[in-house]
């Protein structure tokens, strides 16, 4: 966790080279939630004591909750120090921060709440010169966004309030359906209401520093790009482990399952961002052209073979950093005959000239011994063996690690100091703490500040959102079909099912240790 010596760390004078955003309001519907405290709320508040935000910013929290103004105030500057670690010393500058925070409590499918908010919305424009930019945030459950968008169109809330001289936005919080026609349904909702370029799909991924570093590390050093393709790599791996399991998250977790809540959003993300051509330039349309090219050459996998692509998995109870811990089963609010998957791997082809026939293998799982997200491009082996007799000549892998001890390695093979001729294979590393010395800003924070400044190349187009849909939907289509059959089971703290480990094995292959 972040401390307050972060506050003022260098990584942080790259966000301030930024242009600070216009002067802005910000509605966050569902402002009761998880997401709002631990995730929102703190970013804002970093942006702010950054000097990030513009004069005057100030948050409307809207929720069902009965709370006041000053209730709300108190409960997200206490949520700011505890999730900050902040100690006293910062409480005069979270109390100014406090002092931009309002709520209205109301009901999301009442008219007149949207009244309240467009009032509101006029009061602080006159008050703290807002200046008539609205950010709507949809935090809330994903079966309010269709009403929410409407009422908000409904009350003309939607449209910028003087055309050409302010801006409306409106960010969306994933999922963003839970098949191809819920997504396709959600998205006429929104662009019936605001136009594409109001949107932003928000995908949390894409807004880590390391995810972004992908990028500038494939195009920004001239010596990656020309290997990066199927003459030298034999194969990707891209791994998603947490050690958490569903938590309270039980119900959600039930209509979701990891497919949905990881694979169709952050891991399909990860992978374009690994597979896509160079784009033009470093902006919002020509990045996500390409990454949406990336999902439109992903091979769909045939109906009556998902078995052989893909595998599930389910945690039993097991041992996590050192405590006991229930199988999935028998967590809250989770059916004690469920079949939904809390792990699952698979393995895609991308139909494209640079990748054909390289298998990209995919894993994400909760209950794994730890939280780690990496992405290892395995090179193709030697094509010929010099050393005769040597044993220890592996392949060579570049593993970018997304979190935690963000960094990016290169194994490659050395000679063991001696007389005779051992190889044993060795690492380059960089580590971002140790290179820059400090923590980069949250994902959150760079994502909020994007939308603010209008910049939406790090969030989804609706086009990328439907294919990564139907790449996902026969998959779920299957598993349905086939409930328990071909679910495995693995002890929580475990990396996962034997049968995963068969997957790839299968294939000559083996899952990179993490
Ligand atoms: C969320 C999922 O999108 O991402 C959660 O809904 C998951 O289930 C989380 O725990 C992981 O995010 P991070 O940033 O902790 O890797």
């Amino acid at each position: 966790m972040p401390d307050t010596a972060e506050l003022s760390n260098p990584l942080r004078e790259g966000i301030r080279l930024r242009r600070t955003p216009d002067p802005c309001a910000m509605v966050i519907f569902g402002a009761s939630g998880d997401l709002t405290e631990r995730k929102l709320i703190p970013a804002l508040f970093y942006l702010s004591r950054e000097r990030m935000l513009p004069a005057g910013f100030s948050v409307i929290g809207c929720a069902r909750t009965p709370s006041t103004h000053e209730e709300f105030r108190r409960e997200m500057t206490d949520a700011v120090k505890k999730f900050l670690h902040l100690t006293t010393e910062s409480d005069a500058f979270v109390d100014g921060f406090g002092k931009g925070l309002h709520y209205i409590a109301d009901d999301f499918s009442d008219p007149k709440a949207y009244e309240q908010v467009r009032a509101i919305l006029e009061r602080l424009d006159q008050e703290r010169g807002t200046a008539g930019n609205r950010l709507f945030y949809l935090a809330t459950p994903p079966s309010f966004f269709p009403v929410i968008v409407k009422h908000l169109g409904a009350v003309g809330l939607a449209k910028p309030k003087v055309a050409g001289k302010t801006w409306t936005r409106i960010v969306i919080e994933k999922p963003f359906g839970r098949s191809l026609e819920s997504a396709g349904e959600l998205n006429r909702a929104v662009t019936s209401v605001f136009d594409e370029n109001q949107i932003y799909r928000i995908d949390h991924y894409l807004g880590k520093e390391t995810v972004q570093n992908l990028l500038v590390f494939r195009f920004a050093n001239g010596i990656f790009e020309p290997f990066w393709n199927r003459r030298y790599i034999d194969h990707v791996q891209i791994a998603v482990a947490e050690e958490l399991g569903v938590e309270s998250r039980g119900a959600y977790y039930e209509e979701a399952g990891l497919l949905r809540d990881m694979i169709q959003n952050h891991v399909l993300q990860l992978l374009s961002l690994v597979a896509m051509e160079p784009p033009a330039t470093f902006e919002g349309t020509a990045v996500r052209d390409e990454k949406a090219k990336v999902l439109r050459a992903l091979r769909p996998i045939p109906l009556g073979r998902v078995q052989d692509f893909t595998v599930r998995g389910q945690y039993a109870e097991g041992y996590v950093g050192g405590g006991k811990v229930p199988a999935y089963r028998t967590e809250p609010k989770v059916s004690p005959a469920s079949n939904t998957e809390t792990y699952a791997a698979f393995k895609f082809f991308i139909d494209n000239w640079r990748w054909a026939d390289v298998p990209f293998y995919l894993r994400s799982g909760k209950r794994l011994p730890r939280r780690v997200s990496e992405i290892s491009i395995q090179f193709r082996r030697v094509p010929h063996l010099l050393f005769r007799g040597a044993d220890g000549i592996e392949p060579n892998i570049l593993s970018i690690r997304i979190q935690p001890n963000e960094g990016i390695s290169l194994k490659f093979c050395a000679k063991l100091p001696g007389t005779t001729m051992q190889i044993r294979p060795v690492e380059m590393e960089f580590r971002y703490g140790e290179s820059f010395g400090a923590v980069p800003p949250t994902a959150y924070e760079t994502l909020l500040l994007d939308c603010m400044l209008g910049d939406a190349t790090l969030f989804n187009r609706d086009d990328a959102v439907e294919l990564s849909w139907e790449l996902v939907d026969p998959i779920l289509d299957r598993w349905k079909q086939d409930g328990a059959k071909g679910l495995a089971f693995y002890a929580a703290g475990s990396w996962g099912p034997a049968e995963a480990d068969a997957f790839i094995e299968r294939d000559g292959r083996e899952w990179q240790r993490l």
